[in-house]
């Protein structure tokens, strides 16, 4: 019985080998023709766009923006597959400071914004702390990034009990989303908000979500429209 699970889990482990390596190629060599189309069309507007008329050159600004588009697209599937394929380095991760450097640079990018941080101090974790850092690049990106339409706003790290295990969240008081789709937001390119309000493509969570499959940990989200969201992870690589 054993032996024959083991089979079949590596059966299964390298069966997942192969599409990871397939979407990894596949997105890389999408590159290259695409560099074609947009640096052709770039090209044709430069040279020859006196001789088109205003449709014509809408036209080929469209094919720029969605070769715009699907490059980030593709380098969205190629950040998801590097995370599978790094190795992990375990070890004691201090979670609040690198939340406090996050911060540091979302402020200074954006300094005219109000916005209120609570931190919760000491928070330490063990786990990778490069992809941690992805996490909470992310987390505490969408939270500032999805209460920027709201005149003033405050964003918690923190953590709690859930289940009896420590669970650390990102709380925000921004757009938030409908419950209906909370499972819905953690698969790649899954949004719930237009690019017109919210820039994205809809690939944060998806990393997020992979960084924390493979802490073993859990996450997963509470949110209300126009009340804001909350996420929370659980890591398990003690
Ligand atoms: N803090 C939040 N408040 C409200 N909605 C959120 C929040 N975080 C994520 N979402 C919803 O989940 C969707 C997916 O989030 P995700 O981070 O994967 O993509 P994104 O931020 O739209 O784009 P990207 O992360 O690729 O720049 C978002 O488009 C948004 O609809
Ligand atoms: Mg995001």
């Amino acid at each position: 019985m054993t032996a024959k699970l083991k089979e079949r889990t590596s059966h299964l482990e390298s069966a997942i080998q192969e599409m990871e390596d397939f979407a990894y190629s596949a997105s890389h060599d999408l590159r290259t023709p695409l560099r074609g189309i947009d640096g052709f069309s770039q090209a044709f507007l430069e040279d020859y766009g006196e001789n088109l008329d205003e449709t014509g050159r809408d036209y080929l600004n469209r094919v720029r923006a969605a070769s715009q588009k699907m490059s980030d697209i593709i380098d969205g599937m190629l950040s998801l597959s590097s995370i599978t394929r790094k190795k992990m380095q375990i070890q004691e991760v201090d979670l609040s400071g690198l939340a406090a450097t996050i911060i540091r640079k979302l402020r200074i990018n954006q300094p005219q914004r109000n916005v209120e941080f609570v931190i919760a101090q000491g928070l330490i974790a063990t786990g990778d702390p490069q992809m941690l850092g992805i996490v909470l690049e992310n987390l505490l990106g969408n939270a500032w990034k999805f209460t920027s339409r709201h005149q003033s706003a405050r964003i918690e790290f923190g953590e709690k009990l859930a289940d009896g295990k420590t669970a650390y969240f990102v709380r925000d008081d921004g757009a938030g989303f409908d419950m209906a789709y909370a499972d819905k937001l953690f698969k790649p390119f899954e949004r719930q908000h237009t690019e017109v309000e919210f820039p994205g493509i809809g690939i944060g969570l998806a990393i997020v979500k992979r960084i924390i499959n493979r802490h073993r940990g859990k996450v997963w989200a509470e949110g209300e429209v126009e009340k804001g969201a909350i996420f929370y992870f659980t890591l398990n690589y003690l």
